[in-house]
C-alpha cells in the first residue's frame, strides 16, 4: 500500500496517531535511553526524525541494524517534537526491516566523499544529499521549461532522434546503425568496397541527432511557435567541464521572430525558469548556496535582475584585441572567439550575462541568415559567468537563393536537405530559434562547476559504465 511521502507528512499540521513511513536511514544515534534515526524517501531534503524508546516496544534486536542505507518502514505515532530542529517526530512502535546495509561494504557513508569518487559509484550517489538535491531541481528545472513555453502559447513537438542529417553541418557525429559492425565481412559493400548503409535498416547511413533544429523549423513553419526538449548527441572528444556526449537540449522556433525577438525570448526564459527553481525548491537550493558555491544566491540575482548585455561581434572585437596579451588565441576581426574571450567579456568586462550576436560569416553555421553587410551573420549566443556559452541560436536564412548559395559555398549536399529547402520555397517567412544546453542551465542554477555532476549517468569520452 502507498504511504504518504515523508514530504508530505512533514506538512501534516498536527499530530496523528497511528501512522507510518517508509525510506532509508541516513543517519542513527542512541543515547541511555532513546534511539534516533533519520529517515529520509528522497521525497525531499529534509529527513523525518524517529524516535525509539523502550516504553513504545523493545527494539533492541532491531536497532543495531539501522544503519546508514538500511530499508525500513515504521509505524508510530506522529507527535509534536521536543527537540529543537524539526516540529514533528514519528515515536515509532514497530520496525519493518525490508534489507539491511552493511557499513563495511556501502560506498555511501555520512562522511565527506569527493565528487570524483561519487561518479565511480554513479548509481549510488543520487542517495546524498546533494545528488538527490541535484536531481529534484533537475525534475522542477524541467517542469519550469515545459510550464514557460506552455504558458507562451508553444506548442511542445517531438524531434527525432535518429537522422540522416548533420544539423550543425559539422562533423561529431555518433553513427547509428542496425548493422551488427563487428561483422565486418558480413556487412554489405558498395561498389567500391564501402559499408553499403542503404542496406541498413532505415534505408541509408543514419545518426544520433546532434540538433532538432532542422526538423523543428519544418514544424514552427506549420505550427507558428513550438518548442523540443529531448536529448542530443556530440562525438567530439572535448574532456572539459562543460561538454557531454549526450546532454539535453531545449530548442524553441518560431516563425515571424526576427534575431531581436529570439535574444529578448532566450533572456526571458533563463530568467523565468531561474526564478521559479527558487521559488519552488527552496531547500535544495539553500544546500546549493552553503555546501557548493557560496556566491550562488548573487550570482542567481546577477542573472534575474540585470538586464543581459546584448554586444555586437565587431564590438566585442575592439573590447577584447587591447587585451590580447591575456589570451592564448589572439583576437582579431574573423576569430571565433572561443570560451577564454567569452569569459573575458561575461566574468571582467560587463560582469554580467553577455548576448554575443552577428558573428563572422565564416563562423556561422550554414543555416544562419547572413546580413547586408555581406560579412556577418544573425547568429546570437548566450554568455554566463562560469560557464560560458549557454544558449547558441539564430535567424534563419529564409531567401532561398541566399541559402542554396551559402550551401554550395560550403559543399553542402543540397540534394540531402531538399526537404529543408522546400520550406524557402514554399511560404517561407523570417524565422529564428536557439538552443539551451539544459546541463548547463543546471551548472547554472546550482553552482555545480562540472557538467559531469548534473546528471545522474553523464556520458563523457571513456565512460559510459551506468
Ligand atoms: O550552439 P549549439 O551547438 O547550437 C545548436 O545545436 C543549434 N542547432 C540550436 C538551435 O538553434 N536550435 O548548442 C546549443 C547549446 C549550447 O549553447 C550549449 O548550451 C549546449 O547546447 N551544448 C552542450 N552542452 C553540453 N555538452 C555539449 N557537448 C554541448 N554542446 C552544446
Ligand atoms: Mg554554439
Amino acid at each position: 500500500m502507498a504511504l504518504p511521502t515523508i514530504r508530505e507528512i512533514l506538512k501534516t499540521p498536527g499530530p496523528v496517531k497511528g501512522t507510518a513511513a517508509r525510506g532509508w536511514i541516513k543517519t542513527r544515534r542512541d543515547s541511555k535511553v532513546l534511539s534516533f534515526a533519520e529517515l529520509n524517501d528522497g521525497s525531499c531534503r529534509e529527513s523525518l526524525q524517529v524516535v525509539f524508546s523502550a516504553e513504545n516496544g523493545d527494539f533492541s534486536s532491531v536497532l543495531p541494524q539501522l544503519v546508514t542505507g538500511a530499508a525500513v518502514e515504521i509505524k508510530g505515532d506522529l507527535v509534536q517534537s521536543p527537540g529543537a530542529g524539526q516540529k514533528l517526530e514519528l515515536q515509532a512502535r514497530e520496525v519493518r526491516l525490508y534489507d539491511g546495509c552493511d557499513p563495511e561494504k556501502y560506498p555511501i557513508q555520512k562522511k565527506k566523499t569527493s565528487d570524483e569518487f561519487l561518479r565511480t559509484v554513479a548509481h549510488l550517489r543520487p542517495r546524498t544529499n546533494k545528488y538527490a538535491a541535484m536531481l529534484r531541481i533537475r525534475a522542477e528545472l524541467a517542469y519550469a521549461v515545459h510550464s514557460y513555453f506552455h504558458d507562451n502559447g508553444f506548442h511542445y513537438v517531438h524531434t527525432p532522434i535518429l537522422t540522416a542529417s548533420d544539423a550543425e553541418g559539422a562533423g561529431d557525429l555518433f553513427t547509428a546503425t542496425a548493422m551488427d559492425l563487428s561483422k565486418l565481412s558480413a556487412l554489405p559493400k558498395t561498389q567500391d568496397g564501402e559499408i553499403d548503409f542503404s542496406k541498413d535498416l532505415l534505408g541509408r547511413k543514419t545518426y544520433l541527432t546532434v540538433s532538432g533544429q532542422l526538423e523543428g523549423e519544418t514544424l514552427a513553419m506549420a505550427l507558428g511557435k513550438i518548442y523540443t526538449f529531448g536529448p542530443t548527441f556530440r562525438a567530439e572528444n572535448s574532456n572539459t567541464y562543460r561538454h557531454c556526449a549526450e546532454f539535453w537540449q531545449i530548442e524553441p522556433e518560431m516563425a515571424f521572430y526576427e534575431l531581436e525577438d529570439d535574444m529578448e525570448l532566450a533572456e526571458d526564459l533563463i530568467k523565468s525558469i531561474t526564478k521559479r527553481v527558487l521559488a519552488a525548491c527552496p531547500s535544495d537550493m539553500e544546500l546549493f548556496a552553503k555546501y557548493v558555491e557560496p556566491a550562488l544566491m548573487d550570482n542567481l540575482r546577477n542573472i534575474t535582475e540585470n538586464k543581459f548585455e546584448r554586444v555586437a561581434y565587431t564590438d566585442a572585437v575592439k573590447i577584447l584585441e587591447p587585451v590580447n596579451d591575456r589570451f592564448e588565441v589572439k583576437v582579431s576581426w574573423g576569430v571565433d572567439l572561443a570560451s577564454e574571450h567569452e569569459r573575458f567579456l561575461v566574468e571582467h568586462h560587463f560582469k554580467k550575462p553577455v548576448i554575443l550576436y552577428n558573428k563572422p560569416k565564416e563562423a556561422a553555421s550554414f543555416y544562419m541568415k547572413l546580413n547586408d553587410d555581406g560579412k556577418t551573420a544573425r547568429g546570437m549566443d548566450v554568455l554566463v559567468p562560469r560557464i560560458g556559452e549557454l544558449v547558441g541560436g539564430s535567424e534563419r536564412e529564409n531567401r532561398l537563393e541566399v541559402l542554396e548559395r551559402r550551401m554550395t559555398e560550403l559543399n553542402i549536399d543540397r540534394e540531402a536537405y531538399s526537404w529543408y529547402l522546400d520550406l524557402r520555397r514554399f511560404g517561407s517567412v523570417p524565422h529564428s530559434g536557439f538552443g539551451l544546453g539544459f546541463e548547463r542551465m543546471m551548472m547554472l542554477v546550482t553552482g555545480i562547476s562540472n557538467i559531469r555532476d548534473v546528471t545522474a549517468f553523464p556520458r563523457v569520452p571513456g565512460y559510459a559504465e551506468f
